[in-house]
């Protein structure tokens, strides 16, 4: 016998058991974003590669180690999706949604690939729900998505919930800054970690993230972003902050927030569960004015956040889920019957009854017992002298032909409701 074939590690099988809670985050998504006005969209598994490397930005860790590239054969670089914002970028460049009414709101649920460590909560391919409105550099556009993602989180019972939001500002203040920071790191390497050290010149804000204690000593003392934002960016984000205010939802400022991808400008936000461990960022995002253009269109600004689907569920807890009740099990008293079960079967589908039939050759005693494992609340028997079909609340059995099946279990479902 061969060796057993195991899913690739840090990926996953979604199994019948965890699809209800994954549909439930579906359908909340759908409620809430769809009132809002955003529209599903799905881009390809895979985009050229430069669109994360000009998108996602060469010096993320995402672009340099996590990206699972590949050549099609005739000589163009693909990538696996890393993200979601550059594809919806693409597409609305590639299909002319700059000429629609502004700005145009999107949505999407997908899985996203990264190469990663794998550990709980981080895996190499995950999914994520997403949103993104582009068009409109409006304050009220980042206040309505990140009221929008607190509303699903918290619709999904995700526990624990802190949100954390900073700006960065325009690019220009953002290259002022940058060389700031790495003057003020370069004056205290000796006491950073080796990792912050070797990526002073190419990352300096990721050293805001190290858990390593010199490097957390050295960032107390940082020169931090916001004291040197423009005039109307600072007005922009005092905006955003007012409009979160009135509608009365709780947030921490974080200064030294940072997030692992280059597009952002302005408004910076994180939300984060303290019902999960290591990797507790339950999803982020931010605004990406400078996106658009840097995709080769013009300048657009835009806003949106992703949320991980496996973390909203791990820090939403075990929440009951009901199973989907089955109208009719069509049972065969002997096997010489399974053409005319087939027949009920398929006609009770047509009718709109949720219905099964045995397929695995139990003696009749099984099947009953199967179909009361299912939760059937009829089983029709098929044998000789045509059908029974048998009431499994009352435990009635009733005389019938085949093909007055189907009406009476439409007529006993009826009597139920
Ligand atoms: P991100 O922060 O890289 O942002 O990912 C968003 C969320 O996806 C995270 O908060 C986390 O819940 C989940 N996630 C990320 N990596 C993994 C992983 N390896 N395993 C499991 N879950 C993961 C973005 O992707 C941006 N595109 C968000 C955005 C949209 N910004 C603007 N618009």
């Amino acid at each position: 016998m061969s060796a057993r074939l195991q899913a690739p590690r840090g990926t996953f099988d979604v199994l019948p058991a965890d699809a209800a809670r994954r549909e439930e985050v579906e359908g909340a998504a759908r409620r809430i974003l769809g009132s809002a006005g955003y529209a599903r969209i799905e881009t390809p598994a895979f985009e050229s590669t430069e669109l994360f490397a000009r998108g996602v930005g060469e010096s993320t860790d995402i672009v340099q180690k996590e990206m699972y590239t590949f050549d099609d054969g005739g000589g163009r670089s693909l990538t696996l999706r890393p993200e979601g914002t550059a594809p919806v970028c693409r597409a609305y460049l590639e299909h002319g949604m700059q000429k629609l009414p502004q700005p145009v709101r999107l949505w999407y649920l997908s899985s996203f690939f990264r190469r990663e460590r794998a550990q709980a909560g981080r895996y190499r391919q995950f999914w994520q729900v997403g949103a993104e409105g582009i068009g409109s550099d409006d304050p009220a556009l980042d206040a309505e998505t990140i009221l929008l993602l607190a509303e699903l989180l918290d619709v999904l019972g995700v526990r624990g919930l802190r949100l954390r939001i900073g700006s960065l500002g325009r690019p220009q203040t953002r290259a002022a800054y940058r060389e700031e920071l790495t003057a003020y790191l370069r004056a205290h390497e000796e006491e950073l970690s080796a990792e912050v050290h070797a990526r002073i010149d190419l990352n300096p804000l990721r050293a805001f993230d190290a858990d390593h204690p010199g490097t957390r000593r050295v960032m107390a003392g940082a020169p931090l972003l916001i004291d040197a934002l423009a005039e109307e960016d600072l007005a922009h984000f005092a905006d955003v902050r007012a409009l979160l205010d009135d509608a009365g939802q709780p947030y921490e400022v974080d200064p030294a927030l940072v997030r692992g991808l280059d597009y952002y400008t302005r408004t910076l936000f994180e939300f984060t569960s303290d019902a999960l461990g290591a990797q507790s960022g339950v999803a982020g995002g931010g605004r990406y004015d400078g996106l658009i253009e840097q995709l080769g269109g013009p300048p657009t600004p835009g806003c949106g956040w992703a949320a991980g689907i496996e973390r909203i569920l791990l820090a939403g807890g075990e929440r009951p889920t009901a199973s989907s009740p089955v109208d009719l099990f069509v049972a065969v008293a002997k096997p010489e019957h399974g053409r005319a079960a087939f027949r009920v079967v398929t006609e009770a589908r047509r009718a709109g009854l949720s219905a099964e039939v045995e397929l695995a050759g139990r003696s009749l005693k099984g099947q009953l017992k199967h179909a009361d494992r299912l939760g059937a609340r009829y089983v029709a028997i098929l044998g000789d002298e045509g059908a029974q079909v048998k009431d499994m609340e009352s435990g009635d059995q009733v005389e019938a032909r085949p093909g007055e099946v189907i009406a009476r279990v439409l007529r006993g479902r009826r009597a139920d409701r």
